[in-house]
């Protein structure tokens, strides 16, 4: 009876079902907010009196996109762009056109937010398709970043955190839709 109410508990507090699959907590909403400050700090002396456009990825950046731009202090104006083909826990290596783009980034310095880097092909896609409205730079903001699975040829400059080659979901990040509303990130539990 003990040890059944203890383990109630800990499912409750730490440990997360979507779908079929168990999720663990992995980093807290406050060591999060501490990774988005840190970003945001760098930016308002980085691209100070730049006027970027900022490129959020849409839909797993959504929050960290949100969270980010309440700390900016610079003029900035902001897009919102889709470009996705990853479902289930692993990538398919397959990625779609850039659907979205309303801003006219021509001349203009562009920072593209991502959600998570994992092999970074996306983001090279991401980034080839942007090139051809020849925008006078283009930085990238990823909140997260798998550095062991990289294989692009371009980094992010601005990284929150760097993560282990896991399945994440939270902030965001989503398994098959569920989990994006999580204020904290949760890891796949291994079966
Ligand atoms: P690549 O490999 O192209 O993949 O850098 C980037 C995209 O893959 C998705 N992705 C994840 N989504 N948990 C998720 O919910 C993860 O752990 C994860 N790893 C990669 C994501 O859409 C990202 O933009
Ligand atoms: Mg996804």
């Amino acid at each position: 009876m003990e040890l059944s109410l203890r383990s109630i508990k800990s499912t409750h507090m730490n440990t997360i079902r979507l779908h079929d699959k168990i999720f663990e907590l992995f980093i807290p909403a406050d060591k999060i907010n501490q990774a988005v400050e840190n970003i945001a700090l760098r930016m308002n002396t980085e691209l100070q009196g730049k006027n970027p456009v900022f490129i959020s990825v849409l839909k797993g950046s959504f929050m960290f996109t949100s969270d980010l731009m309440k700390k900016l202090n610079f003029d900035c104006s902001i897009g919102f762009i889709r470009l996705s083909s990853y479902t289930g826990t692993s990538s398919t290596g397959h990625v779609k056109k850039l659907i979205g783009l309303d801003e006219d980034i021509k001349d203009r310095t562009v920072v593209v937010i991502e959600d998570i880097v994992d092999t970074g092909l996306t983001l090279e896609h991401t980034i080839r398709q942007l090139e051809e409205f020849h925008p006078s730079e283009i930085r990238v903001a990823s909140f997260l970043m798998k550095p062991e699975v990289f294989r692009g040829s371009r980094k992010p400059e601005y990284v929150g955190i760097e993560v282990a080659n896991r399945f994440i979901v939270g902030y965001g990040l989503d398994y098959n839709e569920l989990g994006r509303n999580l204020p904290d990130i949760y890891v796949l539990v291994d079966e």
